[in-house]
């Protein structure tokens, strides 16, 4: 993130160790990328955290190292039906790695309950940022308390304490990770961190957490720690994580609503770069570019196909959430939740004849929302929950031979144009 947010109070000079704030002694800590964003922030805790446990660590009581399925070695496009995922647990234990690389991992978490009281996750080995397909709850960590709802996304960097709350029955999140920052496409911002005027989003519509009065509490408080390719260790602190006066910097979780993707149109078919939102890593060598499918007017142009062009990405694998169904050039194949993943080694087109279809769109805004990942020079496999959950026809659905139903058409006309 570029820009600098200061929560609470914070005394204007760094690195300084001590601080006597009113009625309390705060101590700083910094918590950022030395390396490959240096973004970080300054966070002034009451107590001597985070070095404080009061029990030796253990290993946790469940894990999130992916599983593999022997297929997972054979070439092919894969989709996922993650609304068929059951619903359970808290954020964390119905947590389910689908799709996962060296680098980049998805996950699809279906949350019923708010995570126990007084327990905590960090991610120590990779940033994330949740997509919140449906459902209202609170991201709560020390940097405050962040309200969610559906269709936006919460970016939470790598090492932040927090737990999730829902306050909805259910919840329903499409979690990506990275061992890179994931922040706005650079190249959307100026040398002073504000967006340019022609980008899609803007920076200043970003939501921060809300810093509430630091908790001066003692006691056992566990923190689950991922770290290693999905072991969890729990440390347990003596004092409540959440015991900060204020912190500043650039380095903290925020939402962003998807629909503040401004999508951008044009006479003739608009490529994907248009609808990014995210990018993670040094593009285009590593990590990915995350975007953004918000309903936008198709081209105008009387000789514009709407529908895309079949495309054979080879230094990127594919990755497609879908919010709903109106998404033409997959309509008839796809429902809500569904999650293509297209690897790079093979091509891939609209199925069926939605290129056809697709003519009557043009000038017509559509209904689809959509979330897709590109990776740079990195295979994704499907793990064995994903496996669980695929569509075994997908790869065959462009086939010439496979009988469909005839599409209604609304993923191109859309409901609301
Ligand atoms: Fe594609």
């Amino acid at each position: 993130m570029a820009m600098i947010v200061r929560k609470g109070t914070v005394p204007s000079t760094p690195h300084t160790e001590f601080y006597a704030i009113p009625n309390v002694l705060a101590r700083e800590e910094i918590h950022g990328s030395y390396g490959f964003s240096g973004a970080w922030s300054r966070k002034l805790h009451v107590r001597f955290y985070p070095t404080e446990q009061v029990k030796p660590p253990r290993k946790g009581d469940f894990d999130l190292v992916p599983e593999f399925p022997p297929e997972a070695d054979v070439l092919q496009p894969y989709h996922i039906f993650t609304g068929r995922v059951p619903f359970e647990g808290d954020a964390l234990s119905s947590r389910k790695p689908i799709v996962h690389g060296p680098r980049t991992s998805i996950s699809v978490s279906k949350p019923m309950d708010s995570m126990p009281d007084d327990t905590f996750f960090r991610n120590g080995e990779r940033h994330e940022v949740y997509f919140v397909q449906d459902g209202e709850g609170v991201v709560r960590s020390e940097y405050g308390d962040l309200k969610f709802r559906k269709d936006v996304y919460v970016a939470i960097p790598k090492g932040t304490t927090y737990r999730i709350d829902v306050t909805s029955p259910k919840a329903w999140f499409l979690l990506v990770e990275s061992i890179y920052p994931i922040t706005f496409a650079p190249h959307y911002l100026n040398k002073e961190g504000q967006a340019t005027l022609m980008s899609p989003v803007v920076e200043t519509e970003i939501e921060t957490p809300d810093l509430p009065p630091f908790r001066d509490e003692r006691g056992e408080f566990p923190i689950d720690v991922k770290h290693s390719g999905g072991k969890i260790t729990r440390i347990t602190l003596g004092h409540h994580p959440f015991d900060l006066v204020g912190w500043e910097g650039a380095l903290y979780p925020f939402v962003f609503d998807i629909k503040s993707h401004h999508g951008i149109a044009r006479e003739i078919h608009t490529a994907p770069p248009m609808h990014q939102t995210f990018q993670s890593g040094n593009v285009p060598h590593s990590g990915f570019s995350l975007c953004s499918f918000v309903p936008v007017m198709a081209g105008w142009h009387p000789q514009e196909v709407p529908a895309p062009y079949a495309h054979f990405n080879v230094d990127s694998d594919e990755l497609m959430f879908f919010c709903n169904a109106f998404y033409g050039a997959r309509e008839g194949v796809i429902e809500e939740g569904s999650f293509t993943f297209h690897p790079g080694a093979t091509p891939h087109s609209p199925q069926g004849n939605a290129a056809q279809r697709s003519l009557a769109a043009r000038g017509k805004v559509q209904a689809r929302l959509a979330v897709m990942l590109d990776t740079y020079f990195e295979s994704m496999r499907i793990t064995t929950q994903g496996f669980a959950y695929r569509d075994p026809a997908y790869v065959l659905s462009w086939s010439e031979n496979v009988q469909r139903a005839q599409p209604a058409g609304e993923g191109w006309e859309s409901p609301s144009a």
